[in-house]
């Protein structure tokens, strides 16, 4: 709820209250959990270097942290001092409908300022979300001079805490490892966690938490391009925290009258991780998916058959995943093109090759006979050299005219910020779904940036106006198509972030279906974003990327803790083998309500060897847990959020590596407070697995004193 006054406004939120105090022409902002304890801000002492507690920043006031705005003009002035001109309760803001935004259902808070030269304005929104704990902030650029003034930097959210001592969390990686949970503390100096390779990427993931004992702070962004945050504590014992756009190559031209408007970021605030977690799932949820989030359990042709998807590899495949119980079946890379049969040749020639696959009337009347929908995957974004679209548009590639272009994985990126290029790939992509009918699309992206040249691009901002491009190509696209169920996909999950969660509902979330990998990917992810967008697959062992060995009943385990599927090559399981899978595909449709509607709640042991992770609904009767150990100890597990008065009765998921089903109904504050020992939920046999993978149980609390 956003409360304005004359010289004070005051956004509150679950137990916690956003402050805004205007003196002297400066906006004052603190975040406060008690806002009876806030000193006023009585003065403001121009003249003496004291790092105020400020909501924006700028070149030219005695504040020497790091900035939110570097504005230029052509006469290389740098100084522009900001002055409060008013402010406003908001009902909406649309820029431009197609970029990624949060649905702006409440009352939002404009406040304005002028600088003392009056050459330009600057808005800054804030969208309050109290019922998810979280508010969306960006600010809105204006030139009012005759002289074209340049953007250097613009970030979308400022916070400063009047102390010191917070650590951070940051979500890192690299291909097949994303989004691993990594602490620092912040010292005196900057924190930095960035992306400059035109993409959010697998390497930092725009997510950060900012924390100390009593307040955590989650920050996000709602965009896919190069982001930046800093987190810096400087000489005067204060902490700013400041994310948005990364201002590497960022060059804004604005001429008279003309506008920038950052992209959206989050603030979700909370007491601990866990809270933290919840607020940032629901907050995603509600305001930034826009699709439910039911699901078909599909399967996936990738790490089955490769490129070698012929018609007999893919029918038999199509056969045992419907027997199985799947419900899609993805046709990935290779069914496309004059002959895609490696990473070499045709990426960007969307249409069926017949001769390798089937035709289309084939395809759809097989897969109709086995009650299996149609999947296709495809990477709009890119082409090889050696394909047909570059030969004829060369143009449409992203290179430098008198350069070899560098090559990654052989193919380039298009230039999506030219018009017509985004014009040609709406209207083919338009003609293949027309064609193909697919239910379900996997959006891949499987390079960086390198070769960074547009003569569609005057100054420096290329990466933003390739993600204009690419933000009206995927809503024309999910407009037009609103019964196709889109995954995105970025070589694994190189771009799992909020600009793309604003269009499609799941993303893959990574190459790495190693068990006990993505145990840490999962961990990671799932600290942010809700399990109903991370999209798991089974996979075969010894693991592909990893050549370690689990057993199908962790892999299982793992894998239901989001939208499971399946990957593994099925002509290669054994009876067995399949009978566990359809078992277990059905034990997921029975469970899958409460896995990924209801809450989440993590515990870790002190040493990261032993985690649970449940899904417990409201009223706290019915949950779903996961133990994992990661190494050989068998010691305690403990399960976070159950209700500490109610009787729990535990069932086990029956696994056919371990015959130990029964134990005593427990109570919510015992399973919370003391625990279990873990060796009781294995047997011998898994404490040896455990050696060369992971020991991993799914176990479903019923309360029974309801
Ligand atoms: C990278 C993706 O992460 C894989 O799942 C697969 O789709 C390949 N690309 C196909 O080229």
């Amino acid at each position: 709820m956003i409360k304005i006054n004359n010289d004070k406004t005051i956004i509150s939120l679950n137990g916690f209250s956003y402050v805004f105090d205007l003196l002297q022409g400066r906006v004052f902002a603190r975040l406060t959990k008690d806002i009876n304890s806030l000193k006023p801000i009585t003065e403001v002492k121009e003249d003496m270097h004291i790092s105020y507690p400020l909501s924006i920043s700028s070149f030219g006031h005695i504040d020497f942290r790091e900035r939110m705005l570097h504005i230029n003009d052509e006469n290389q002035y740098y100084t522009y001092r900001f002055i409060f001109k008013g402010w406003d309760i908001i009902n909406n803001f649309v820029d431009k409908e197609y970029f990624p935004h949060s649905n702006h259902k409440n009352k939002g808070l404009k406040i304005t300022f002028i600088d003392e030269s009056e050459s330009v304005c600057l808005e800054q929104y804030y969208f309050d979300y109290e019922k998810d704990n979280t508010i969306v902030s960006f600010i809105k650029i204006t030139n009012l001079k005759e002289k074209a003034i340049s953007i250097k930097r613009a970030m979308s959210l400022q916070l400063d805490f009047e102390d010191l001592g917070y650590h951070i969390t940051t979500f890192t990686g690299k291909w097949a490892h994303e989004r691993h949970i990594t602490k620092n503390d912040v010292n005196y100096g900057v924190f930095k966690n960035s992306s400059t390779c035109g993409c959010s990427s697998s390497f930092n993931n725009p997510a950060i938490m900012v924390n100390n004992d009593q307040l955590y702070c989650l920050f996000n962004l709602i965009y896919s391009g190069n982001h930046m945050s800093l987190v810096e504590t400087d000489h005067n014992d204060t902490t700013r925290v400041l994310i948005g756009m990364n201002d590497f190559m960022e060059d804004i031209k604005l001429e008279k009258g003309e506008s920038f408007v950052t992209p959206e970021a989050t603030l979700t605030i909370g007491e601990n991780e866990n809270e933290i977690r919840n607020y940032s799932h629901h907050f995603i949820k509600d305001n930034i998916l826009r699709k439910g989030t039911d699901f078909p359990i599909i399967f996936n042709s990738w790490e089955a058959a490769y490129f070698a998807l012929d018609k007999t590899k893919w029918q038999k495949l199509a056969n045992l995943a419907t027997s199985v119980g799947a419900e899609v079946y993805v046709f990935d890379d290779g069914w496309y093109g004059e002959n895609r049969i490696d990473e070499t040749s045709c990426l960007g020639d969307w249409y069926l090759n017949s001769n390798k696959i089937g035709t289309k009337e084939e395809i759809k009347s097989y897969l109709k006979a086995k009650n299996l929908k149609m999947g296709l995957w495809i990477e709009p974004e890119m082409c090889n050299m050696n394909s047909q679209l570059f030969k004829k548009y060369p143009e449409f590639a992203m290179k430098f005219p008198n350069l070899e272009p560098v090559l990654m994985r052989y193919q380039l990126i298009l230039d999506l910020a030219n018009k017509e290029v985004i014009d040609y790939l709406i209207e083919t992509l338009t003609n293949l779904f027309k064609d193909m009918e697919p239910d379900y699309v996997k959006w891949d992206y499987n390079r960086l940036f390198t070769d960074v040249f547009s003569k569609h691009v005057l100054g420096g901002n290329y990466v933003y106006k390739f993600y204009e491009g690419l933000y009206r190509l995927m809503s024309t696209l999910c407009q037009r198509f609103p019964d196709i169920i889109f995954e995105g996909c970025a070589s694994g999950g190189s771009r799992f972030d909020l600009g793309i969660l604003n269009y499609f509902n799941v993303i893959w979330t990574s190459d790495g279906t190693d068990a006990k990998e993505r145990v840490f990917i999962q961990d990671g992810t799932s600290m942010v974003y809700p399990l109903c967008t991370e999209s798991n697959h089974i996979s075969i062992s010894p693991n592909h990327q990893t050549n370690k060995r689990s057993s199908l009943e962790d892999r299982i385990n793992v894998a239901l803790f989001g939208q499971m599927g399946l990957e593994i090559d099925l002509t290669k399981a054994s009876k067995n083998d399949l009978n566990t899978i359809r078992k277990n595909i059905s034990y997921y449709q029975r469970n899958k309500d409460l896995i990924l509607n209801g809450d989440n709640y993590v515990y870790r042991d002190e040493n990261n060897n032993v985690i649970s992770w449940g899904s417990i609904n409201k009223e706290k009767t019915e949950a779903i847990y996961l133990v994992v150990s990661l190494n050989k100890e068998f010691k305690q597990v403990k399960f976070n959020g159950l209700n500490k008065a109610t009787i729990y009765h535990l069932s086990f998921r029956s696994q056919t590596n371990i015959d130990k089903e029964t134990f005593p109904d427990l109570s919510g504050e015992y399973l919370m407070e003391k625990g279990i020992t873990i060796s009781t939920l294995f047997q011998e046999s898994d404490k040896e697995e455990n050696e060369i993978g992971i020991a991993s149980r799914t176990i479903r609390f019923t309360a029974v004193n309801k």
